[in-house]
């Protein structure tokens, strides 16, 4: 392994979007690290700038043009001062945009995909040699992540580990098809790899990351194929690592399996992100969600079973192309009959390049703000509730950073909620009991007990 250069160069990392693009720049920033940068807050004393940019919902690209304004008159400033800078795109935007990116903002150096990060130390030396361009956009054989280089030290109890990339399921308002590309899971040996060495370095909480992660399947040692919930037995038997978590799930794939992990395995939280979109059969099929609201619900009956306190959270779009008050309705009641820990709502945004940007009966404004609004009214009032139970409740925390005052921390229950206590900085990186005495709309604060 290269032992790598004294940091010479800067580089400013902004990210855009999802944790999959957050664990993407983790590994930018090391691959650079490697190529001798350090990490800057101050866009204007970087030699590099990277903008890992997200394309999911409306105005994502208008953004990075207008970010690449500035951008731009940095490097012009930069530049009447005799230093370069080199500006790259990458993320969805840069995948999706592509050669229009250079076109359109002249300031952009670099354009990369996703797929062609291990790449990012050349391309950037390319374009100092010779000054030009490049759009690296294409899907390469080669093995991103065994090209990038070992995860280094890092001061997080807490880390992301992407093990599946893509996405084949299409849903009809969905560019994650496009910008990922197809479905890749990683294989097992190297994710136990990765896995070993983030807790090598105090890593406790690992969350597996995929655009469909419970669709993994990959190849173990005996080159058999793996499912999401063999390999979270095999990654339960780490020492050291005491929590595992994953997103993002798709109902059709949530396998037996990995449901019975949630049953058999204590290092898996009790928690469960999966999306349900909408609650009417009718916008679901429009959807391609390949599953119905009745399917969705006897399912979460099927998890609960297993885990009889899992907290689920979910993902919900209103006003697709269509859609009716009554099949809005639909996806009230879905939340009522479920009941959600936490969830992210969005008003349907058409993307173009996808089915659903170009049906009949898209929706006003209006209508979709109209619902949004009453849909996030309640859950809200179910986040509430679900956080009010946890008052005189004791929680295993894992305590994560300092908190906003003097002697308090920052820690996450097994539930994924924020907790605030009063403890010691030594309790970073520990597990300590807490009991839960207040709570706040997104947190909750409570005491550590002595063990
Ligand atoms: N419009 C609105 N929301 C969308 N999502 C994905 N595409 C769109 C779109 N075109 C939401 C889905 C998905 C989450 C990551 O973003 O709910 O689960
Ligand atoms: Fe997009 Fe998720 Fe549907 Fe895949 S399963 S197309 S990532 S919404």
């Amino acid at each position: 392994m290269s032992i790598g250069h004294a940091p010479t160069k800067k580089v400013f990392l902004k990210t855009y979007g999802c944790q999959m693009n957050v664990y993407d720049s983790e590994r930018m920033s090391e691959a650079l690290a490697v190529d001798g940068y350090a990490s800057t807050e101050t866009m204007e004393d970087a030699d590099l700038i990277i903008l890992n940019t997200c394309h999911i919902r409306e105005r994502a690209a208008d953004k990075v043009y207008s970010e690449l304004g500035r951008i731009r008159d940095i490097k012009d400033e930069r530049a009447a001062l005799g230093k370069t800078t080199t500006v790259t795109i990458a993320g969805c935007v840069a995948q999706a945009e592509g050669e229009e990116m250079t076109r359109r903002a002249p300031a952009v150096d670099l354009v990369i995909g996703p797929q062609s990060y291990h790449h990012l130390p050349k391309l950037i030396a390319r374009n100092h040699a010779d000054g030009k361009s490049i759009v690296e956009t294409q899907f390469p054989d080669d093995d991103k992540f065994k090209e990038l280089p070992e995860r280094r030290r890092t001061l997080a109890t807490a880390a992301f580990l992407t093990v599946q990339e893509g996405c084949d399921k299409f849903c009809t308002f969905c560019v994650v098809p496009y910008t990922r590309g197809a479905e890749y899971s990683r294989p097992v040996a190297q994710i136990l790899s990765e896995a070993r060495k983030l807790v090598s370095h105090g890593v406790r909480e690992i969350t597996l990351l995929g655009q469909n992660v419970n669709g993994y399947h990959g190849v173990d040692t005996h080159g058999k194929d793996m499912t999401l919930g063999g390999l979270v037995r095999e990654l339960a038997t780490i020492d050291g690592l005491e929590r595992i978590r994953y997103m993002t799930s798709h109902p059709r794939d949530m396998g037996d399996d990995l449901i019975a992990a949630h049953r058999d395995i204590d290092k898996l939280m009790p928690f469960l992100h999966l999306p349900f979109q909408a609650g009417s059969d009718r916008i679901l099929a429009a959807m391609n969600r390949k599953h119905t609201a009745a399917e969705f619900v006897s399912l979460v009956d099927r998890v609960r079973l297993a885990r009889p306190d899992i907290a689920l959270s979910t993902d919900i779009i209103v006003g697709f192309p269509g859609e009716t008050e009554g099949e809005f309705q639909a996806t009230l009641e879905i939340v009522k009959t479920v009941h959600f820990a936490s969830a992210y709502s969005f008003k349907f945004s058409a993307r173009p390049g996808t089915p659903a940007a170009s049906m009949d009966g898209q929706l006003s404004e209006d209508v979709k703000d109209d619902r949004l609004k009453r849909l996030q009214d309640l859950l809200m009032q179910q986040q509430r509730t679900f956080n009010a139970a946890c008052v005189g409740k004791t929680f295993p925390v894992l305590f994560e950073k300092a908190g906003r005052y003097a002697g308090q921390l920052i820690g996450r229950s097994p539930y994924l909620q924020s907790v605030h206590a009063d403890a010691d900085m030594s309790a970073i990186g520990k597990i300590l009991p807490v009991e839960i005495a207040s709570v706040g709309p997104n947190s909750l604060a409570g005491v550590v007990k002595s063990l």
